[in-house]
């Protein structure tokens, strides 16, 4: 997705001249990337055209899933980043100059312009959203809603069950856990790859059991957490975590199938889980779900988190990386297992 330019650029109140940066894919790489195959490039801000406006953004966000767009990978809901491009993704901004009459400036929105700290695009690819709902707009970046309609739409969460979800000190992972808690899971058991994670899960998150999948194997690890089986699964990561929790789940069990790290991490060839014997034998669901799908939800769960953040209810983890250059190896550093929560790019300033 390109933001449109000109060659006539933005001046602010004093008359200066504008500048920005943006990130480029400079070269598809075999496997994961390095920080050659980016190039940060400042580039002159237009001036809104009519039916244009010009936002400055605040924060970006960074998700496993662009490396799949910077390899090129296909079966994605979403085109892959082209070679020579500015790259795309969700981010935060504040509009300051408009040439339309739906936003003005001053107003915050949510688009899709994410890697440059300036866009320039029509008006009604820019969503305003309201200031005062969060403590920072980077909020509005988070997974919560990915995690809500994986669990009550995909999954189709029950009171009583017990709930596995796979890299849950993640973006994803650590709204799915609590969210199900709050929406009336037993247990709920997560699992993540380092023993701090482990800690902050069964700790500051609340889960009820949580083990590290690198102490395999996965299947035993799972059935200690899990000893009366699990009945939902929040599948962040596919491979030999799937492949146990199909092992381990009970009769009519249900399956969320949110993202695909385990291939994501390496960039590369497909993981699949071998035959679905198991899923045959037990009645299982498995429903893979996008959350662009279900936006509908949006102000139901945006009122909910709300109020669970109010009433200290949830725990909203986020780690903030400054500067668009410094965002190419902080998202292998994500993949890398560096950071918990939601990951975002601070490019104000
Ligand atoms: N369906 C949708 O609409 C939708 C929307 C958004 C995101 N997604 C997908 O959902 C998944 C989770 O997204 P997210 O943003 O919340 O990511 P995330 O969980 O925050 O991803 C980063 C974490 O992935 C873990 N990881 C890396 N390689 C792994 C591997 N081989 N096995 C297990 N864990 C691994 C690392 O944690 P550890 O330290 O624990 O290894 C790392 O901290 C991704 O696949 C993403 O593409 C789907």
């Amino acid at each position: 997705m390109n933001a449109s330019s000109k060659n006539t650029t933005f001046s602010d109140r004093s008359g200066t001249s504008r500048t920005g940066l943006e990130a480029r894919l400079a070269a598809r790489p075999e496997g994961l990337p390095a920080s050659g195959d980016f190039e940060i490039i400042e580039v002159a801000v237009p001036d809104p055209a009519p039916g244009q406006v010009l936002v400055r953004n605040l924060f970006m966000s960074l998700d496993p899933g662009m490396l799949m767009l910077i390899a090129g990978e296909s079966g994605l809901p979403m085109p892959r980043y082209e070679v020579g491009e500015v790259m795309y993704g969700d981010a935060i901004g504040e509009v300051v100059a408009s040439a339309d009459p739906s936003l003005n400036e001053g107003d915050l929105v949510m688009h899709r312009f994410g890697w440059r700290e300036y866009a320039v695009a029509q008006a009604g690819l820019f969503r305003r959203v309201d200031r005062d709902a969060y403590p920072t707009p980077s909020t509005y970046l988070g997974f919560g809603l990915v995690a809500y309609v994986g669990l009550m739409d995909a999954a189709e969460l029950r009171s009583g069950d017990t709930v596995f979800v796979s890299s849950a000190a993640g973006a994803t992972g650590s709204m799915a856990g609590q969210i199900a808690r709050l929406k009336g899971a037993a247990r709920v058991i997560g699992s993540a790859g380092s023993r701090d994670k482990v800690a902050h899960l069964t700790g500051k998150l609340g889960f009820d059991a949580a083990f590290d999948y690198h102490d395999g194997p996965i299947t035993d690890r799972l059935r200690e957490a899990a000893p009366e089986g699990i009945d939902v699964y929040f599948d962040n990561v596919g491979g030999e975590q799937l492949r146990a929790a199909i092992e381990v789940m009970n009769p009519h069990g249900r399956i969320a199938v949110c993202g695909a790290l385990n291939r994501q991490s390496k960039a590369g060839p497909d993981d699949r889980p071998g035959d679905l014997l198991g899923v045959l034998g037990k009645r299982l669901t498995i429903r893979g779900f996008t959350v662009g799908d279900h936006l509908e939800r949006a102000p139901d769960f945006g009122a909910q988190f709300r109020t669970w953040l109010r009433e200290d209810a949830i725990v909203y983890d986020e780690t903030v990386i400054d500067g668009l250059a410094n965002a190419p190896q902080a998202l292998l550093d994500l993949m890398n297992g560096a950071y918990i929560g939601k990951t975002v790019v601070r490019l104000e300033g």
